[in-house]
């Protein structure tokens, strides 16, 4: 059997769930007879409804029996808000299974493939799972640590500016750049920006992509240490939810004032510098059930998360432009590392074309995470 042909395509399946299955993972499934054809296929399309198995094995009727399940997680071997997958895979006479990764999440974590061995089922796991794991990079970091994963997105020009002089910065990237920051966004449980772009761009941080009306809008995070933005604009309309990070240091009437326009507040603890802890918002968030962070802000904010050590990945877009200026901003600011030997080192994920722009998708060592 072409295993990794199938797995590409239960990863395409699993797609499906973006944006509207946090906190569950993505997850696609196939069943394959053994003259390699495809009689069944799923997906998981959200919490309470039916795992990617038990959609493909209804596709698939009688024709499961003898066949192999291909799936792109760890089959569960637990009762949730569904039944166990485990046990209705066996009941469907499946003979094998080959799964791209195991599940991450304490309650499963090899116990379904055990099961599935255990009632005579011959397991195959690894197919794909570098793919598979990237698709769930933040359902596995909230599992595991109880903490979002955290993508950085900026739009640069080739000298590194991320707004000209004059505070202007739309549009540095193509239009092709901008639609993958839609799918980012409905990859993401919250955005964030700081308060400087909330008032230089006003953005409304919402999904606009005709493709993506399936998916949830996330929820906005504002992050204001000392109440300076305005309750107004497209950050206080009815699109999507609206949470404002801030500090002690914001006066009352404002905080009174961010509420009555419809936001929900959240009074942080200060960083050293007086600002909004990332790390304590971070922490918050992951309590709350939000997977997938995506920082939207400038290069001030960008660096604060830097220097915090919350960052997991970044992705860049650049444009060949050039706009100089020494007073322009750059991907980021503050204090910076140094000597040069303290850069944070990133490893390369990924490097392409993207309409004019090129797209660099880089990730934080794991052993640097939290270092600084
Ligand atoms: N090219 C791009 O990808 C891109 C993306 C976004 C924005 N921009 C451009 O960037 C410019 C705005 O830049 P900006 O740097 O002022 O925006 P920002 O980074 O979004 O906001 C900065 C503000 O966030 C607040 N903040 C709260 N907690 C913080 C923390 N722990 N660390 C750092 N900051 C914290 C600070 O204000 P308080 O101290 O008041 O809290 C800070 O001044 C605009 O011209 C915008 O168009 C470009």
């Amino acid at each position: 059997m072409e295993a990794k042909a199938h797995i590409h395509r239960a990863l395409q399946l699993a797609e499906r769930g973006l944006g509207h299955v946090s906190p569950n993972p993505m997850v696609g499934a196939l069943i394959v007879t053994p003259a390699g054809d495809v009689v069944g296929e799923g997906w998981h399309e959200g919490p309470g409804t039916p795992h990617a198995e038990v959609m493909a094995l209804a596709a698939a009727g009688d024709r499961a029996r003898g066949a192999t399940a291909v799936v792109t997680l760890e089959p569960c071997n637990h009762i949730g808000r569904t039944g166990p997958c485990t046990e209705a895979l066996i009941a469907s006479g499946i003979t094998s299974l080959v799964a791209a990764t195991p599940d991450p999440n304490p309650l499963v974590n090899g116990s379904g493939f055990d099961r599935l061995r255990a009632a005579g089922l011959d397991v195959q796991v690894g197919p794909g799972a570098e793919a598979a794991k990237h698709l769930n990079r933040a359902f596995e970091r909230h599992v595991t640590a109880g903490l979002p994963w955290v993508t950085l997105k900026m739009a640069s020009t080739l000298d590194g500016k991320t707004a000209a002089t004059d505070g202007t910065s739309r549009w540095i990237s193509g239009a092709e750049a901008r639609s993958d920051v839609q799918r980012l966004r409905a990859w993401a449980d919250a955005v964030i920006i700081g308060s400087g772009t909330a008032l230089a761009d006003d953005p409304s941080l919402t999904l606009r992509d005709p493709a993506l009306t399936h998916a949830l809008s996330p929820l906005r995070v504002l992050v204001d240490s000392s109440g300076r933005v305005p309750p107004r604009g497209r950050l206080f309309d009815t699109a999507a939810p609206t949470l404002i990070a801030t500090t002690e240091r914001t006066p009352d009437r404002r905080l009174r004032e961010w509420e009555a326009a419809g936001s929900e507040v959240l009074v942080c603890d200060a960083a050293p510098n007086g600002r909004v802890s990332l790390a304590g918002l971070m922490s918050h968030l992951g309590k709350r059930d939000v997977q997938g962070v995506l920082l939207e802000g400038g290069s001030t904010i960008a660096w604060g998360a830097v220097a915090e050590g919350v960052i997991d990945e970044v992705v860049l877009y650049v444009a060949p432009k050039l706009l100089g200026g020494a007073d322009a901003p750059s991907v980021l600011s503050g204090q910076g590392f140094a000597p040069i030997g303290q850069a944070l080192q990133l490893d390369l994920t990924s490097a392409e074309p993207i309409g004019p722009d090129l797209k660099v998708v880089a990730r934080v060592h794991r052993d640097h995470r939290g270092a600084r």
